[in-house]
């Protein structure tokens, strides 16, 4: 029996894509790197910070120092915590909102697995925090999706084993993390189709079968 859902913040219950991309392009333009675009972006979905910041240098020629990168991630995350400042509840993506209230209705524990360390920040501004009992973000974790620590986290905080939850994911890196947690998971998003979760729906606000996936 399934007692707790994880869910996975950027591009499951917030539109936060697009700001990422933004602060990355800005960067990118920065640094001459006209190339990066939207298609890039993709990739750095679901992937920490450091990560997603090779999908941008590998679009250039230049090499950088360890310290140089730091530095230019610190850069990013700063023209994407500005763009943060503007961040309501109006970026709450469809479904999100009613999802929560009637998975709390009916007695699950809800938690946020995400890697990004602007986690907190997000959920405040956006007033999910209301919604969500623990969370499990880049704060607390040394290693990235795909790996499962981000998952295996979230549980132990909602005091539940891995197979009594579920993980909503939009990244394919998410989907291979919650299989490698042990514990079953519903793709959303542009991509649910093709990312090989064990349940699938197009965004929170289609018809999802909760009844059938709490009881499987
Ligand atoms: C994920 C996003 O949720 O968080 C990635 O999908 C992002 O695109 C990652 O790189 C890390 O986020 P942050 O806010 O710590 O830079
Ligand atoms: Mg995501």
């Amino acid at each position: 029996m399934i007692k707790g859902i994880i869910f996975d913040l950027d591009g499951v219950l917030v539109s936060t894509d697009e700001l990422h991309y933004k602060a990355w392009k800005k960067l990118a333009d920065e640094l001459g790197i006209t190339a990066f675009n939207k298609e890039d972006n993709e990739k750095q979905r679901g992937v920490s910070r450091m990560e997603s910041l090779e999908v941008v240098l590998q679009k250039g020629s230049k090499n950088y120092s360890q310290e140089e990168k730091e530095a230019l991630a610190e850069r990013k995350n700063d023209y994407y915590k500005e763009l943060l400042q503007e961040l309501d509840k109006s970026a709450v993506l469809p479904g999100a909102f009613d999802t929560l209230a009637d998975l709390r209705k009916r007695g699950l524990k809800i938690a946020v697995g995400s890697v990004s360390k602007n986690t907190p920040v997000i959920l405040e501004k956006t007033g999910l925090a209301d919604f969500i009992d623990k969370v499990s973000c880049g704060l607390d974790i040394t290693k990235s999706k795909p790996d499962p620590e981000v998952f295996l986290v979230a549980a132990k905080k909602l005091e539940l084993a891995p197979e009594e939850c579920v993980v909503v994911e939009d990244s394919a890196a998410g989907i291979v993390a919650a299989k490698a947690a042990g514990m079953k998971s519903l793709g959303v998003g542009p991509y649910y189709q093709s990312l090989e979760a064990v349940y699938e729906a197009r965004g929170l606000d289609e018809a999802i079968d909760w009844q059938t996936i709490i009881e499987a």
